[in-house]
């Protein structure tokens, strides 16, 4: 039998380009199972062997196989000979005779084409697999995915693979995702991409295919209490609560809905922005199946816009709040806030929140400067006060400045150009871009009505920076200054009443 396939093979291998053609083949077939016994018995776990695996050995093996037909036409177009005259030449006569099922060339062909066609199904479908990978999506550039990827692995959907928010649902979605990636590794490849990437990502699916398919509107309902810890930047860092009852209720209409009433199946909210970048509102409008509409105006745009910025209209889904639910870049007084609420730095260091937060987000010329100027900044400050209080402090200083350069490492990256806030989250009013976008006195309708953006319309209020994380539920003081605020933010959330009662 190997004598057998050794006559073919040299038969077939008529010139130059034929052996090419059945080196390369021979290679990447004998290279893909040998790396995918190593990576099934676990030796192998690493995205660029995955490159070489998936990527290049199928490749190299496809092309082997179109070199072999190439070559021999080539060679019959020399010899100036026919097919047949040329295999009586190349193959002994036991070899071309026809037999019951044909010749054995002819049988081994078959055999080979065969084999061929499984070994491209399964390899393709392991290169398919291998590329949802997140690990693949993730790593496979390093450089240029550094930053999602690890602001992905801390996040909520550290398990949910990148393909199931980037690809979505359905065939064209998975083809023009898979060329659009193929294009964007030739540009990674060559160093031509931009820096940071840009954002908003307008070739992500819409939501109903990608997170809807895990979370549905219709589970939006109530409320959800939040209390965010701030530290003052005191010597003591002491905290200061901040309590919100969020209305994330999707709701029924118009006027009786909570934060999810955008993406409510009934509702349609459309927007235009100038430039497409999200942020400056030009227009927005909503509708329902029965008729109902209603539109409003930018006033301050009003006459400044063109007929250009009609087309870029978006309907607004989940993404337009929650961009940043994966890969979250914490906004600097966050991050040390969030530290220290996990106990990883030590409160007891005089002045740590504000010399944390000023180490961070200093100006440095590199991640390495960074990280060291993180560490003069600490050991600069506190032998300073060391010298005064006689006190030694070094294990705690250490400590803390662990934890600064832990922030920094994953939230600043030189090399794609992400600072503070590069990237801002658009899910409250922290930053522009946020929900007051939309919610803000300059948008109204014909009638000159404004899109609601009084204090509790969002969330009830029950603590703003203050000393008890419920403190406007306890009766205020008439002697403070803010008692009338109190009051009515107490009353407020005592009185507001839960979705279904309303319903
Ligand atoms: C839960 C959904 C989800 C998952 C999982 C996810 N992403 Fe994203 N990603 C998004 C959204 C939403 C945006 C759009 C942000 C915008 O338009 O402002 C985005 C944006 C990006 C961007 C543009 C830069 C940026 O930070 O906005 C890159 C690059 C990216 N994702 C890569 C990845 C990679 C790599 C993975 C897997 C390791 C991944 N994503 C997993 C939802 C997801
Ligand atoms: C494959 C399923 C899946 C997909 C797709 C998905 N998510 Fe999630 N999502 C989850 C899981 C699981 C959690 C974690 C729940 C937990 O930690 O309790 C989560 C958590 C969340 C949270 C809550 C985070 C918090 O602070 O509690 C939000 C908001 C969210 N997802 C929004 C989105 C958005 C927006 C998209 C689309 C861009 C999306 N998800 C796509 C599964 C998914
Ligand atoms: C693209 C514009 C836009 C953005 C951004 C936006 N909204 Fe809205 N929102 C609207 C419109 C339009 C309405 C309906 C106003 C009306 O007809 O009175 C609305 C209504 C609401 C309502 C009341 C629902 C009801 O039943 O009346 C709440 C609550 C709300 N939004 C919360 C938010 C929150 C929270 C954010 C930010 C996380 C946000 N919105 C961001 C456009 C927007
Ligand atoms: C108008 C802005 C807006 C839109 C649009 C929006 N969300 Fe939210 N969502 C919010 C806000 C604000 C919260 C509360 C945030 C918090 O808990 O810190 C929230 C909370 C959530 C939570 C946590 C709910 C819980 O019970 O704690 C999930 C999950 C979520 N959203 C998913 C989605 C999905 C999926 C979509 C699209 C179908 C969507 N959201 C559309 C603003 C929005
Ligand atoms: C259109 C809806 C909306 C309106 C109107 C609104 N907020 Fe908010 N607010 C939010 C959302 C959403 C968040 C973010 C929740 C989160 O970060 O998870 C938030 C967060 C906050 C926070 C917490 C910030 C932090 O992290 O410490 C405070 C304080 C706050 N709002 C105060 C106000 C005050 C005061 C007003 C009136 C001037 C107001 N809000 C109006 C939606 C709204």
């Amino acid at each position: 039998m190997f004598q057998k396939y050794r006559n073919f093979i040299r038969g077939i291998s008529v010139n130059r380009i034929g052996q090419a053609g059945v080196i390369f083949t021979t290679t990447a077939f004998a290279g893909f199972l040998f790396f995918e016994f190593l990576r099934l018995i676990g030796v192998l776990d690493n995205a660029y062997i995955g490159l070489i695996t998936y990527m290049l050995f199928p490749a190299m093996f496809l092309m082997g196989l179109a070199l072999m037909p190439l070559a021999w036409y080539r060679y019959s177009k020399q010899q100036k000979k026919s097919t047949r005259e040329l295999l009586n030449e190349r193959f002994d006569d036991g070899d071309i005779r026809e037999g019951f099922f044909g010749s054995r060339v002819f049988l081994i062909i078959l055999i080979l084409t065969m084999v061929n066609v499984l070994f491209i199904a399964g390899a393709g479908f392991r290169t398919m697999k291998f590329m949802d990978e997140p690990k693949f999506c993730g790593t496979a550039c390093h450089s240029v995915m550094g930053p999602e990827w690890t602001a992905y692995q801390q996040s909520p959907h550290s398990r949910v693979k990148c393909v199931e928010c980037h690809v979505g649902q359905g065939v064209d979605a998975v083809v023009s995702a898979k060329l659009n990636g193929l294009r964007q590794m030739a540009l990674a490849m060559l160093s031509d991409y931009e820096r940071p990437i840009p954002t908003p990502v307008h070739q992500l699916r819409p939501s109903r295919e990608t997170c809807e398919q895990c979370h549905w509107p219709k589970k939006f309902y109530g409320s959800r209490l939040i209390t965010r810890i701030h530290y003052k930047m005191d010597r003591g860092s002491t905290p200061r609560y901040t309590t919100l009852q969020l209305k994330i209720d999707t709701g029924r209409s118009a006027g009786n809905g909570g934060i999810h009433w955008h993406v409510a199946t009934e509702n349609e909210v459309r927007y235009a922005s100038v430039g497409d970048k999200r942020e400056e509102i030009i227009w927005v409008d909503w509708r329902q199946p029965d008729g109902t509409y209603h539109r409003f105006e930018n006033t301050r745009l009003r006459d400044k816009t063109t007929e250009a910025d009609y087309t870029h209209v978006r309907n607004m889904d989940c993404v337009d709040c929650h961009n940043r639910v994966t890969h979250v870049y914490e906004d600097a007084e966050s991050a040390v806030d969030d530290r220290i609420q996990r106990g990883l730095v030590d409160r007891s260091l005089p002045f740590v929140k504000r010399e944390m937060l000023a180490a961070i987000t200093a100006n440095y010329s590199s991640d390495e400067a960074g990280l060291q100027g993180i560490r003069n900044h600490f050991f600069g400050f506190y032998q300073a006060l060391d010298a005064v209080q006689g006190a030694r402090l070094t294990d705690r200083i250490e400590n803390a400045v662990t934890v600064a350069q832990d922030i920094y490492k994953r939230n600043i990256h030189h090399h794609m150009r992400i600072d503070w806030n590069t990237y801002p989250n658009h899910l409250g009013h922290q930053h522009d871009g946020g929900c007051f976008r939309c919610h803000n006195p300059n948008i109204r309708d014909k009638q000159g009505k404004m899109i609601r953006h009084e204090c509790t319309l969002c969330h009830s209020i029950l603590a703003y920076d203050e000393a008890n994380r419920f403190q406007y539920l306890f009766q205020p003081d008439k002697k403070n200054p803010n008692y009338k605020m109190h009051l009515f933010l107490r009353d407020e959330f005592l009185h507001s009443k839960v979705q279904a009662d309303k319903n």
